[in-house]
């Protein structure tokens, strides 16, 4: 195939291959306080696209089957949120972090938590978290439990600056992997 010089590479030469136009500039990072709201079924495609970035980070340090189940399609999170409340929080417009909770049998369940590996450190996690509790206190909950993997010792930091109590370990109960148990019993 003729390959057409390119007009703002003078020293392309005919038949050499063109040279690999500039990549896409990736968006500056979203800078600013982030903002934490209620998410809405318009935000689920957003964040979807967010869980994938961040479990896209784990591929190879967790099990396929989990990563499977830790990347939602946009149908699979619509009818998780017929159970579950999440709060999102924004900067610029742009996700970067978000908490589900469950309400079931007068306690809370934190399901899911996660922050743009871009945004760590910045206490959005905390602010997440805390959405969360305000949530499970507003709907009369007297505890809320959490279940992250024995191997994610940064959300385990975070629940117990956060109030949290450690009540138990699961062996092998997610694809092999631990699971540690924590609990925060609210004031009422
Ligand atoms: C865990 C996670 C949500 C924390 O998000 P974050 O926005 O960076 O956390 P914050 O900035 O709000 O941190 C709040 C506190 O948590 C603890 N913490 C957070 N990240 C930590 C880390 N890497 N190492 C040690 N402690 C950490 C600290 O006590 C921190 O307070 P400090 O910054 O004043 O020391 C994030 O690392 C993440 O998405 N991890 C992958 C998914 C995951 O583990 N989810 C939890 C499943 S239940």
């Amino acid at each position: 195939m003729a390959i057409q010089p390119n007009s703002e590479t003078p020293s392309a030469k005919p038949n050499e291959p063109a040279p690999p136009s500039a990549p896409e500039k990736p968006l500056p990072a979203p800078s600013g306080p982030a903002v934490i709201g209620r998410l809405t079924h318009q935000d689920i495609p957003a964040i979807c696209a967010l869980f994938k970035k961040v479990w896209d980070g784990y591929r190879g340090e967790l099990p396929p089957e989990m990563l499977k189940t830790l990347v939602p399609t946009p149908l699979e999170f619509t009818s998780g949120m017929e159970t579950v409340t999440y709060f999102a929080a924004r900067k610029d417009n742009r996700f970067v972090g978000v908490v589900g909770v469950e309400v079931a049998h007068g306690s809370g369940h934190i399901v899911t938590l996660l922050v743009d590996p871009e945004q760590r450190r910045q206490g959005i996690a905390r602010q997440l978290a805390q959405a969360a509790l305000d949530w499970a206190h507003h709907a009369n909950v007297n505890s809320v439990w959490v279940d992250p993997l024995a191997k994610f010792t940064a959300a385990q930091s975070l629940f117990r600056a956060l109030g949290f109590t450690e009540t138990g370990l699961l062996h092998r109960r997610m694809w092999n992997e631990d699971v540690r148990l924590f609990e925060r019993v609210l004031d009422r």
